[in-house]
């Protein structure tokens, strides 16, 4: 029996094989059907921001070519596909009036992976905000928290029947800490204190939206999807020790805790500026709701060392295109930790909504042999089986990405598709991996 085999056998019957994408990165069509502009607008067109001067625009041009997009997903023979909702394509001022062009694409598209009987997965929140909210403060005003449960609750009662689930916000930590704490994303703040804010608000304006999806009853999961990494001590000191509980209580637990406990962690908390960190009364309970699924998005570990310089890891796989150690270990270890620390705390089934690699892709005549990204599959994909056979309820798993697309402040430099994108003809061809996928998930089949 081949060794691709026996990995795909690991896993159990019904688990979910899946690639995702998000609206900003993908969807083009910037000033088309009704859609306003995003925090992103705004962002990749100052100039300076993103990495080769691009923006999202055009990107893969998936609001015109979205048949065809998922013609590739039902060809790859997977069963799920994991998007994301452009807000202010839906309702452009992200208040007030529905824009109807802007949700019939939403439709079409719904519709379009029905036939092919491909489960949609719809994540609310993929970082780009109605311009129109952040000129009125953004996530930084608490109103946002309720403007993004009216959002929430209309595309529930729209669509809640025919997705399989609704992820309120994709990666909240980088929301807060990157658009707000170091400025490298949209839009653009520096000022960590302001980033503890923001989080306070995203948490809260999760908790508002699920309560405001659950009145509508409909079929759809509802959960939230976050970012997280084991954080590991570069060496047996004390102060390494310390400095790794920190970053672990300042990142990870500092979502999970308010979602699965209605607090904060107490060493975080201990630590931070609360100058300007407002929580009101009854804010805490509202974000403690019952949830139907967890997304873990895993890319890397934090290597936490407090030498001057810090001290790196041995990365002995290397690192991948973002400069990211390859640590697939990290996925097996993060993944039976979250177990065991919020088991019995209501801890959802987890499905991995993204990893993926970027590769510095080259095609070769009509053909891209990205190697590298088919070994950093089959490694990740080890490690959930390790999760999975070590108790860890995992549902499902979505590749990051369908195709090569807008990767934020690195602009179109980084590809991490399983589907390359020739961004002038806006062609489609298949990389290695895709067909090592498209295998891998075939053998999976043969056995079910
Ligand atoms: C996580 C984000 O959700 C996604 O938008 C991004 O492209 C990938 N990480 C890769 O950086």
């Amino acid at each position: 029996m081949s060794e691709q085999t026996t990995l795909a056998q690991q896993f159990p019957a019904g688990f979910v094989w899946g690639v995702a994408t998000s609206a900003y990165q993908i969807e083009g069509a910037a000033n088309e059907g009704g859609r306003a502009a995003s925090i992103w607008d705004t962002f990749s067109h100052t100039p300076g921001k993103i990495l080769d001067d691009s923006n999202g625009d055009v990107a893969c041009d998936h609001y015109h070519r979205y048949a065809e997009d998922v013609e590739h997903i039902a060809n790859l023979g997977l069963d799920a596909y994991r998007f994301s909702v452009s807000w202010s394509r839906v309702q452009p001022d992200g208040r007030g009036a529905w824009n109807e062009e802007g949700m019939a694409f939403y439709a079409r598209l719904i519709s379009a992976l029905a036939e092919k009987n491909i489960s949609a997965h719809m994540t609310l929140y993929h970082w780009d905000l109605p311009q129109a909210l952040q000129d009125d403060g953004g996530w930084l005003n608490r109103d946002t928290a309720y403007h993004f449960a009216q959002y929430a609750r209309e595309m529930a009662a729209r669509f809640g029947d025919q997705l399989a689930s609704i992820a309120t916000h994709n990666e909240p930590w980088c929301t807060a800490n990157l658009g707000y704490g170091n400025g490298q994303f949209a839009p653009g703040v520096k000022d960590e204190v302001a980033a503890l804010q923001v989080s306070h608000h995203l948490l809260l304006s999760h908790g508002l939206a699920i309560q405001a999806m659950r009145t509508q009853n409909k079929k759809a999961k509802l959960g939230i999807v976050l970012n997280q990494w084991t954080a590991d001590p570069a060496t047996d000191s004390a102060a390494d020790h310390a400095a790794a509980a920190w970053e672990y209580a300042r990142s990870v637990q500092w979502f999970m805790d308010p979602i699965f406990r209605g607090h904060y962690p107490a060493l975080a908390l201990a630590k931070i500026d609360q100058s300007r960190f407002i929580v009101l009364p009854g804010d805490m309970e509202v974000i403690h709701q019952a949830l139907d699924f967890l997304g873990i998005n895993y890319y890397f570990r934090a290597y936490v060392s407090t030498e001057t310089p810090p001290r790196q890891p041995e990365t002995k796989l290397g690192l991948t295109d973002m400069g990211w150690e390859i640590y697939p270990e990290g996925l097996s270890r993060l993944l039976i930790g979250i177990h065991q620390e919020y088991k019995d705390l209501g801890l959802p089934p987890i499905y991995i909504t993204e990893n993926g690699m970027a590769v510095a892709d080259q095609l070769d005549g009509e053909q891209i042999h990205d190697t590298p990204r088919i070994d950093y599959m089959q490694r990740h994909f080890q490690e959930v089986a390790k999760a999975i056979e070590a108790g860890v309820n995992i549902k499902g798993f979505f590749y990051w990405s369908l195709l090569d697309n807008f990767e934020w402040n690195s602009g179109y430099l980084r590809r991490f598709g399983l589907i390359y994108v020739d961004y002038v003809s806006q062609r489609r061809i298949w990389k290695d991996s895709a067909i090592w996928f498209k295998g891998f998930v075939q053998r999976f089949r043969g056995r079910v």
